[in-house]
C-alpha cells in the first residue's frame, strides 16, 4: 500500500468509490492507503454530514463535460492540470482508449506512473503521459508538454479540476492560454469555488468552516473563488468564452433525475464550466 498526504486521501474518500466508475481506477485506488485522511474526513463531516456529495457531484460534473466532448473528438489529447494522484485519467482511457493524455502535477508524478503501470498490465501503452511541472510558468508548462509529445496543432482538452482555489487568476488564465487557437477548437472544463456572497444564507457558513478547518490544515496564504462576471472578464482576455455552466443543482439532477440536497442554484458552492478556446 502506498502512503499518501492526508489531504490527498481526504478527496479520495470524499470521492468514495462512486467516484470514478473504471476497473483501472478501482484497482489503483486499492493500492492505496488512505488512512492519513480519517480524521480530516470525520472533522468536515461534523461541520455538514453530506458534504461528501459536493465531491461526488463534482468529479461527475466534470466527467461528464468530457464525455460530451470526447464523444464527438474521440481522438483528441487532455490535459489534467494539477492531476494529482486521483485517478480521472485512467476513467477516461478506459472509456475513450483512442484519447492520448497528459496528466500533469507538481508531485508525485512518477509514483502515479509506477503504479498506472502496476494496475494496466501493459494495456494503453504510452497512452497516458505523467509530467511533473509547475502550471504557473507557462513556458515551462508549454516546453513539459511538448516534450512528451503534445502536439499544438491537434484538439486538446484542458481540465482544471481542483487547482483553481490553489493559484491566482493570472496564474491560472495564463496557463489556460498555452491552449488558444485561431477557431476556438480546443476546450477547457472549469472547476471552481463560489465566493461567500453567492450561497444561500442558510448554506453560506458551511463552506467557510470546513474551507477554514482546511485552510489551516494546508497552511494556504489565499484560496480564489469566481463567479460568472469574473470568468466572462478572465475569458474575454484569452479569447475564451464560456459556452455551458453546472451548479451543484443541475449536477444532483443530471445524477439522480431530481434535486434533495441542492434545490436552488445557490445552495452549493461549486461550479463547473465547459469553455471553447
Ligand atoms: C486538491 S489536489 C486536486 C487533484 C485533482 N485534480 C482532483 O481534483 O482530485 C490539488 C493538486 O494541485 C497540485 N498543484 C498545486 N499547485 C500546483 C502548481 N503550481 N503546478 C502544478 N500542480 C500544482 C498539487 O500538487 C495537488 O496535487
Amino acid at each position: 500500500m502506498i502512503h499518501i498526504s492526508g489531504t490527498s486521501a481526504l478527496v479520495l474518500l470524499w470521492g468514495g468509490k462512486e467516484a470514478y466508475k473504471s476497473k483501472l481506477a478501482q484497482k489503483y485506488l486499492e493500492q492505496l492507503d488512505l488512512s492519513s485522511g480519517y480524521e480530516l474526513y470525520n472533522e468536515c463531516s461534523k461541520i455538514w454530514e453530506p458534504y461528501h456529495a459536493i465531491l461526488r457531484n463534482r468529479k461527475f460534473g466534470v466527467f461528464n463535460f468530457v464525455e460530451s466532448i470526447l464523444k464527438d473528438n474521440f481522438d483528441a489529447q487532455v490535459v489534467i492540470l494539477a492531476a494529482g494522484i486521483a485517478p480521472l485519467s485512467l476513467d477516461i482511457i478506459e472509456r475513450f482508449p483512442d484519447a492520448k493524455i497528459f496528466d500533469i502535477d507538481i508531485e508525485n508524478m512518477p509514483m502515479k506512473k509506477k503504479l498506472f503501470e502496476k494496475v494496466s498490465d501493459g494495456s494503453f501503452e504510452n497512452k497516458i503521459e505523467f509530467i511533473e511541472s509547475d502550471i504557473t510558468n507557462k513556458d515551462i508548462l508549454t516546453e513539459s508538454l511538448i516534450q512528451h509529445g503534445w502536439d499544438k496543432n491537434r484538439n486538446t482538452i484542458v481540465i482544471a479540476e481542483g487547482i483553481s482555489y490553489y493559484v491566482t487568476e493570472d496564474e491560472l488564465w495564463n496557463a489556460f492560454s498555452v491552449f488558444q487557437t485561431n477557431d476556438k477548437s480546443n476546450f477547457i472544463i472549469l472547476e471552481s469555488r463560489v465566493p461567500q456572497e453567492k450561497v444561500c444564507v442558510e448554506r453560506r457558513d458551511i463552506q467557510e468552516r470546513v474551507w477554514e478547518y482546511l485552510t489551516n490544515a494546508l497552511t494556504l496564504k489565499f484560496v480564489t473563488r469566481y463567479y460568472d462576471e469574473k470568468v466572462k472578464e478572465y475569458s474575454e482576455k484569452i479569447n475564451a468564452e464560456v459556452i455551458e455552466k453546472h451548479t451543484m443543482k443541475d449536477i444532483e439532477m443530471l445524477r439522480f433525475g431530481k434535486n434533495k440536497i441542492f434545490t436552488t442554484d445557490d445552495s452549493g458552492w461549486i461550479e463547473v464550466r465547459k469553455l471553447k478556446i
